[in-house]
């Protein structure tokens, strides 16, 4: 019998991308979204798109229409599938977002996390759970490290200049946003549930994920909407930090070798940092210059000099102990490559 995946936040970037890599794999993947991201962003944040590309051209593939907050409806799917693996990435993503929308923010990120684990322990309790948290989890903590100003970013003058930020770094007492706030309810209580229960659960705390599918928006998916505006000669905003600010990238399919390896070797409450790493940072500036590169057209910016509240000036995710506890797992893509397949894709979906 096929193994069975269920994924939450199907029509996402990650979700979707969790879809394809387990059906290639000979899963039978469930896939549950309600296309909230339109609501959430409006017309440009709308992922059917991506539910129709997962309904035609993945085999196997089942879409479920139905709200994370739908607490009975969610026991009943996830004890009618029965997974062996559940992806959940069904979430309100956006920092700046949920301080308009603290219900609807807390309700899907943190209790919608609560209606779907506790239901897997009571239908499928020995199924590996990954959860995508956030590194905003630590709020902005890492904006109290020192820094140094270099010619187009910020980087980290102290010892974490080598290897980024680890996942023992302090996650409270510091500003989050409502965004944060949510994710980190969500994050302890999935940690909970492995050390608690037993249940093998993994916490990823994702740094800037991307990839060709993102519905990016300016709220939300900074590198895929960068390069949206930059084809269609929009104006990009930055906010704040000289536009120097600095992010770890990692595309999506990297994020779902992952999830591959922990299901494989799953183990019980894990949490790691998951992003592109040092390698795959890059500034607002600097990303600039690579998509001019790409597509060969300037890209127009305004500056406002106003950081968004709790925004990282520097952030990039140290990878040691993924890399350490999962030895065959490695970040593939290159951020010039990620920048790539991104403009590709935007490319046909404008023409489209
Ligand atoms: N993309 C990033 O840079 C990034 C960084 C760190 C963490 N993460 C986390 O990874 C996860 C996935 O992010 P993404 O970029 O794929 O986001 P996304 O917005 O592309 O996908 C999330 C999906 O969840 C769906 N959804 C939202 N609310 C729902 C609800 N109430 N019921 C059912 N479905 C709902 C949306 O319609 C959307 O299709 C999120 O938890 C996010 O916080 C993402």
């Amino acid at each position: 019998m096929a193994k069975k995946i269920l994924v939450t936040g199907s029509n996402g970037l990650i979700g979707s991308e969790v879809c394809v890599y387990f059906a290639r794999r000979g899963f039978k993947v469930h896939g549950m979204d309600n296309n909230q991201r339109a609501v959430f962003f409006g017309p440009e944040g709308d992922t059917r798109w991506n539910q129709r590309r997962l309904q035609s051209a993945t085999p196997g593939f089942s879409h479920h229409e139905l709200d994370i907050r739908n607490r009975a409806g969610v026991e009943e799917l996830v004890k009618g599938i029965a997974p062996g693996l559940v992806v959940h990435t069904a979430a309100q993503p956006s920092h700046d977002r949920a301080a308009a929308i603290p219900f609807d923010d807390f309700d899907t990120n943190a209790v919608g996390t609560l209606n779907l684990i506790e239901a897997c322990r009571r239908h499928c309790r020995d199924a590996a759970f990954v959860h995508m948290s956030t590194n905003k989890v630590y709020g902005d903590g890492p904006n109290r490290l020192p820094l140094v100003e270099l010619d187009k970013r910020w980087d980290y003058a102290d010892h974490h200049k080598e290897h980024g930020i680890p996942e023992n770094f302090q996650v409270d007492q510091c500003l989050h946003s409502l965004f944060g706030a949510s994710k980190l309810a969500s994050d302890v209580v999935v940690q909970e549930y492995g050390r608690y229960f037993g249940m093998p659960t993994c916490c990823l705390r994702g740094g800037c994920l991307t990839g060709p599918n993102h519905s990016g928006v300016q709220l939300h998916g900074f590198l895929s909407y960068l390069v949206k505006c930059n084809l269609e000669g929009a104006e990009y905003t930055v906010f704040g930090y000289k536009g120097k600010q600095v992010r770890d990238n990692i595309h999506s399919e990297d994020v779902a070798g992952f999830i591959h390896r922990f299901y494989l070797k799953p183990r019980c409450g894990a949490v790691y940092n998951l992003g592109g790493g040092k390698e795959n940072s890059c500034s607002i500036l600097e990303a600039f210059e690579i998509v001019e590169g790409i597509s060969g057209r300037r890209q127009k910016f305004a500056y406002v000099d106003q950081n968004r509240v709790g925004d990282h000036i520097c952030y990039y995710s140290d990878l040691r102990k993924m890399k350490e506890h999962y030895p065959g797992w490695a970040v593939t893509r290159s951020l010039p490559q990620i920048m790539e397949e991104s403009v590709k894709a935007w490319h046909e979906r404008l023409k489209a």
